[in-house]
């Protein structure tokens, strides 16, 4: 079935934090199992203000919800900050859809690249952003939001991340 990337509207924001969930579950099969059991960051909160500011998309197949991308700007730069496929619906090209989609919006809002944080060398994180054309980008050269999300992240007790960029 055909994947629908849109915009999310209010009726979707109820299923957000079980697709987040679902999708943690991959990582009982990584080196960082304990997250599989984290609580949702996609709070009330957060996806109110997110879906008032346009920066939640969604894909969905049918009227099903199968994924989602929640987004954010600092300056020219985007910032993908939480995308989650459950399991049950991997490996079908929602993530590249939802990640296109995601370069579309940044460069809609004048970004001229894509930025996000992640882990290294979990497969479907840091591997499959640099097939997607992201690099991996020194801690130097850090622009503040990226170097902030690194720091709350190693302080939250994540090993292994690293931030990334793709120009567009
Ligand atoms: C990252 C994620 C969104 C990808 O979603 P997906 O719909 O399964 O991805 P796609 O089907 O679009 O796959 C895109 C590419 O990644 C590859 N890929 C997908 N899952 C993979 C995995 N577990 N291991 C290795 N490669 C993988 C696919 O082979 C595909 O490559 P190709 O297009 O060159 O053939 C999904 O794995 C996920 O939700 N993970 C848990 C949450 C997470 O880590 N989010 C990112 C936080 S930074």
């Amino acid at each position: 079935m055909t994947v629908q990337i849109r915009s999310a509207l209010a009726f979707d924001l109820p299923e957000i934090p079980a697709l987040e969930r679902a999708a943690a579950e991959r990582f009982l099969e990584t080196a960082h199992p304990e997250l599989a059991a984290a609580p949702p960051s996609m709070t009330g909160a957060v996806l109110d203000l997110a879906l008032r500011e346009d920066r939640l998309i969604v894909a969905e197949q049918g009227d099903v919800l199968c994924g989602f991308a929640l987004l954010d700007q600092r300056g020219e730069d985007g910032w993908l900050r939480e995308f989650d496929v459950p399991p049950a619906f991997g490996g079908r090209g929602v993530g590249r859809a939802l990640l296109a989609f995601s370069c579309a919006w940044a460069r809609g809002r004048s970004c001229t690249r894509l930025t996000l944080t992640t882990f290294r060398a979990v497969p479907f994180n840091g591997p499959f952003y640099a097939r997607f054309g992201f690099c991996f980008l020194e801690e130097a050269t850090l622009p503040p939001h990226l170097a902030e999300a690194l720091a709350a992240e190693r302080d939250a007790g994540l090993r292994d991340r690293c931030a990334m960029a793709m120009a567009l």
